[in-house]
């Protein structure tokens, strides 16, 4: 027996068939503790979990299910206190808790792992994980949302220059942009609450592959575990990480928010913009430019999101060859996904801190807005409802554009004279029109910039984040 020969795989609780021991580097490499270890708390619960049914369904007597739990809250205890020793021997999280179990109360350890398998253990550990993650993702971005919605409240009169092709387009109001980007954190939030819904299903009882030939009860280890509901087929249970790849997809699209907004972070504390302030505790200096303040967080947050990216693509591409039913290849799920699960943790987190902080420069951003010729299309507008074809008024206003180029003149600077050379239908009413107020203020209809929609669309959003409890 491979128990009396120390250089066979006697030492690893798979060991039974083994006539050699693993070598040392392929133990390393196939290796995972020291990165599952991570998912120890869920490991612990999922495994009381099913202690639990295999007690209530006669596999194990009451005495047995409850010298596992205090075996394994004890374990929990070391993990929690730092002193539990992993071992790379022990390979991945599952075999080193087991095996400390057997040593802490012997025999009984052993019979933990009757009717199931690493493969189901492992996908419900993750499915667990990732629950929990996804929970505090969704407080923070409530956090973030929070904060915008109070900055857009504070700003909804403050107007800037909207700009499309980074040129100046028209004015917008301050409380209208941010409130912009509150709305796709809205649907980052509900993409979110989404995906948990297929991550909270219980593969546990798929065992291997096919389910097991003891009388388990998989409704009492998912009403234990908080699962709504359990994975219907075994070989699907234990193989699929779709709901990894969803959980990865809905974070790239929120790095992808938090990166739009960096670049315009970066952008609006530029000299050349000066739009926006960020106090000094959000930036950083440089070592050989003594005036230097660097928006640092902010392009952070833009470069790791190639990281999120990276994570959906490294996701994808693990799945896309493995054949039914468990393979290896799925130990490669943790690190993309924890490292994602940290990864939008600490942007929402700085985003979220750096709200209420964000100094708005309302000169500045007026006196930009005034520049480009922003109130253009209001002039336009102002000549059709006059009487005037679109076409021929967007003509018009055009070359009083390029009068104004020529002359360094603003649209409302010109005197009436000055723009009835481009047409006489022009009278003393046009001023109202031309200036930021006039601009911002017409367009009063839903999801428009007026600050009467802005303040609005704030109570609004304030309901809806106020639902979420
Ligand atoms: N460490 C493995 C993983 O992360 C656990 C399951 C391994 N199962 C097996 N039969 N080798 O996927």
């Amino acid at each position: 027996m491979s128990e009396q020969n120390p250089t066979s795989g006697a030492d690893k609780l798979w060991g039974g068939r083994f006539t050699e021991a693993t070598d040392a580097f392929v133990e390393a490499f196939t290796a995972s503790v020291t990165f599952d270890k991570r998912m120890a708390e869920q490991d612990i619960n999922g495994s009381i979990a099913h202690a639990t049914m295999l007690a209530a369904v006669g596999v194990l007597t009451d005495a047995e299910k409850q010298q596992i739990i205090t075996g394994l809250e004890q374990i929990r205890s070391e993990i929690r206190a730092g002193t539990f020793e992993w071992s790379v021997k022990l390979e991945d999280v599952h075999m080193n808790i087991e095996a400390r179990l057997t040593d802490r109360i012997g025999i009984t350890g052993k019979k933990l792992h009757t009717g199931r398998s690493r493969n189901d253990q492992v996908a419900t550990d993750i499915r667990l994980y990732l629950r929990d993650a996804i929970d505090v993702i969704l407080s923070e971005i409530t956090r973030l949302q929070t904060g915008l919605v109070h900055l857009a409240e504070r700003e909804a009169d403050t107007i800037m220059p909207g700009f499309t092709h980074l040129q100046t387009a028209q004015p917008v109001t301050f409380g209208h942009h941010m409130l912009a980007w509150n709305e796709m954190l809205f649907r980052d939030y509900e993409r979110m609450q989404d995906c948990r819904k297929r991550v909270n299903r219980m593969p546990l009882g798929s065992a291997a592959l096919a389910g097991t030939t003891y009388p388990i009860d998989r409704t009492i280890t998912a009403k234990l575990l908080g699962f709504e509901g359990i994975c219907e087929n075994s070989l699907d249970g234990v193989s699929d990480r779709d709901f990894a790849i969803e959980f990865a997809a809905a974070s790239a699209l929120i790095m992808t928010h938090l990166s739009r907004f960096s670049e315009e972070l970066v952008l609006w504390t530029s000299a050349q913009f000066n739009f926006i302030d960020l106090p000094d505790r959000f930036c950083t200096g440089s070592s050989i430019m003594p005036q230097k303040k660097n928006p640092d967080v902010p392009e952070l947050v833009r470069g790791k999101t190639g990281r999120v990216n990276g994570h959906l693509i490294s996701l994808l591409t693990l799945m896309k060859s493995q054949c039914l039913a468990y393979n290896k290849d799925n130990q490669e799920d943790k690190e993309p996904i924890f490292d994602t699960v940290d990864t939008v943790l600490n942007c929402l987190r700085a985003y979220a801190d750096m709200m209420p902080a964000l100094q708005v420069k309302k000169d500045n951003m007026r006196e930009a807005a005034k520049r480009g010729f922003s109130t253009a299309t209001d002039l336009a507008d102002y000549l059709v409802k006059k009487g005037v074809a679109f076409r021929d008024s967007h003509e018009i206003v055009g070359k009083a554009v390029g009068y104004g180029v020529a002359q360094k003149k603003d649209l409302a600077d010109m005197s009436l004279a000055e723009l009835q050379q481009f047409s006489s239908i022009i009278t003393d009413d046009v001023f109202a029109v031309l200036t930021l107020e006039g601009s911002v203020n017409a367009r009063n209809h839903l999801g428009g910039t007026a600050p009467a929609q802005v303040k609005a669309a704030v109570q609004q959003a304030k309901a809806k984040l106020a639902e979420r409890g």
